[in-house]
């Protein structure tokens, strides 16, 4: 598999692709390119008899900053085809074991996109968040959904409501991560997971993961769409265009008109 934009690293080896989020100057944001790249990568690793298995990584320092503001700004997704909603449903039908590496912040669809890996290994530096109140904008990639479900609806109202960071330890209790390394090593723990994974009989691990999964593949992607459209909706409204202008001048946002 050929890289698609330079600012994702794709690399297959013995069954296993990995994807490297590979914009650490943007903090790892996501810009439309990268979703339609990660949304290719996906798509062709699902069609690839020779891919056993998906791992996707960022940087020591930073998994990522979630979607790029700047690049919301000028190319906001307004229909369900967009890529960042072509992404979310690709990593989320995705039938092959995924196996995340996060350290440092993993914001917005950061972490949003981890209920739909299997394995996610941890530095002690990871930061979560969903601060989609905070940016005027509503949950995506049917973390409504998933997030109640995974971390109990306390936890998850927290994170969702609130908006604040939470950290691996938190993560690894609510059981949204397998397990916390120091962050020089959580690359090569996801790779050798990965190996693992990619030398089992493959009808075994399909099998386990649609089974693990059963019942759910239609609520997530109805929630995912009911989300998106509100996400686009909410997007061109003043509370987001307040907290997206004050992000890009770096001042806190005034909501109280909203
Ligand atoms: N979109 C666009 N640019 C971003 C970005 C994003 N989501 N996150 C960071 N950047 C850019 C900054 O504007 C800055 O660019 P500059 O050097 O040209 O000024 C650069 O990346 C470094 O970011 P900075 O904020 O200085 O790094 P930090 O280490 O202090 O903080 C984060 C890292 C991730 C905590 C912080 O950047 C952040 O909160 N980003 C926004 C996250 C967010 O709200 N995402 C949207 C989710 S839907």
């Amino acid at each position: 598999m050929k890289n698609l934009t330079t600012d994702l690293l794709i690399d297959t080896a013995g069954g296993v692709t990995t994807l490297t989020i590979h914009r650490v100057a943007k903090k790892n944001s996501f810009t439309t390119a990268m979703y339609a790249g990660m949304a290719d990568v996906l798509d062709q690793a699902q069609a690839d008899a020779g891919v056993r298995v998906l791992v996707i990584q960022g940087h020591e320092t930073i998994f990522s900053a979630g979607n790029d503001i700047a690049n919301f700004l000028q190319t906001p997704p307004t229909t369900l085809d967009a890529p960042v909603f072509r992404f979310m449903r690709a990593i989320s039908s995705f039938t092959k074991p995924i196996v995340a590496a996060v350290c440092g912040p993993a914001v917005g669809i950061g972490t949003t996109m981890l209920f739909h890996c299997d394995l996610v290994y941890a530095g002690d530096n990871a930061a979560f968040s969903m601060p989609f109140v905070n940016l005027g904008v509503c949950p995506e990639a049917a973390s409504s959904l998933l997030a109640p479900q995974r971390m109990g609806y306390g936890r998850a109202a927290e994170a969702l409501l609130l908006g604040e960071p939470f950290m691996a330890e938190a993560a690894l209790e609510m059981g949204l991560i397998s397990r916390i390394v120091p962050p020089a090593e959580v690359n090569a723990l996801a790779q050798r997971q990965a190996q693992k994974l990619a030398a089992k009989p493959m009808r075994s691990l399909l099998a386990s993961k649609r089974l693990m999964k059963q019942g759910q593949a239609e609520l997530v992607a109805q929630r995912m769409a009911e989300e998106g459209t509100l996400f686009g909706q909410m997007l061109a409204e003043p509370a987001a265009q307040e907290a997206f202008s004050a992000f890009m001048e770096k001042r806190k946002p005034d909501f109280s008109a909203f």
